[in-house]
């Protein structure tokens, strides 16, 4: 992952987001112009049902408001992720987990899974946050019945913590959803074990 010098500043975010690139991927500040193409991706139950907050079905100003309230709280580092260009889909860390922690989230538009996408935007959103943010802690969780986002969350080193009831707004119910937590000290420790070389 680099950070790119340039920064993403739209004219409704107080707090800048720097832009994230990856192999394939370019993260930055959700904006205005994306509103059409965020609408139309997570316009789809099975991305409503497997979040906390996403509505369904998901309007133009339910985009509106996403973008317009994105990156305006402390904590909160939101990113859209863009492939060619063109967005595919949201991930980010706000302070909402348990003990008012770091939680990270993301989904994807469903044309885009099974392509390792979701798992190189997280792992860039994680050296983010351990990195130019310094967390400590970072937070997760996936429904029981989301065993693609668990493996999203197992592949950055995530560790299970248990489960828990969680409020899942487009079912109007609770559910129960597999707990992660990532701390910085295993972060650090994978991110060194890359740079050691068995030589026999
Ligand atoms: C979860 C989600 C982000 C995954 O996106 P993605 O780009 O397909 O994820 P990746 O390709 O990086 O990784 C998915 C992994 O899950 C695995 N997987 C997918 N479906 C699976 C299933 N039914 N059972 C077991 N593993 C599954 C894939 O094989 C892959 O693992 P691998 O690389 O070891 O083969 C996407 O499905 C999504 O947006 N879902 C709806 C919203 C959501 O669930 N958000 C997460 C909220 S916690």
């Amino acid at each position: 992952m680099t950070l790119s010098e340039d920064i993403c500043t739209p004219a409704h975010c107080e707090r800048k987001v720097p832009v994230l690139a990856t192999e394939r991927l370019v993260l930055r500040a959700p904006c205005a112009l994306d509103i059409g193409e965020i609408a139309a991706l997570a316009n789809d139950r099975r991305i409503a049902a497997n979040t906390a907050r996403i509505p369904h079905p998901y309007s133009i100003a339910d985009a509106e408001h996403f973008v317009a309230s994105a990156n305006r709280h402390d904590g909160q580092a939101c990113f859209v992720i863009c492939l060619d260009g063109a967005p595919i889909g949201v991930c980010g860390l706000d302070r909402r987990g348990d003990d008012n922690g770091i939680e990270l989230g993301y989904w994807l538009g469903a044309s885009y899974w099974g392509r390792g996408f979701a798992t190189e935007a997280v792992r860039a959103v994680i050296d983010h946050a351990f990195g130019e943010l310094a967390h400590q802690t970072l937070q997760a969780g996936a429904r029981v019945s989301n065993p693609a986002s668990r493996r999203v969350l197992e592949k950055c080193a995530f560790q299970w913590t248990g489960v828990r009831l969680t409020r899942i707004r487009a079912i109007n119910s609770a559910a129960p959803v597999d707990r992660f937590r990532l701390d910085r000290g295993l972060w650090q420790s994978l991110k060194s074990w890359g740079r050691v070389r068995r030589v026999a």
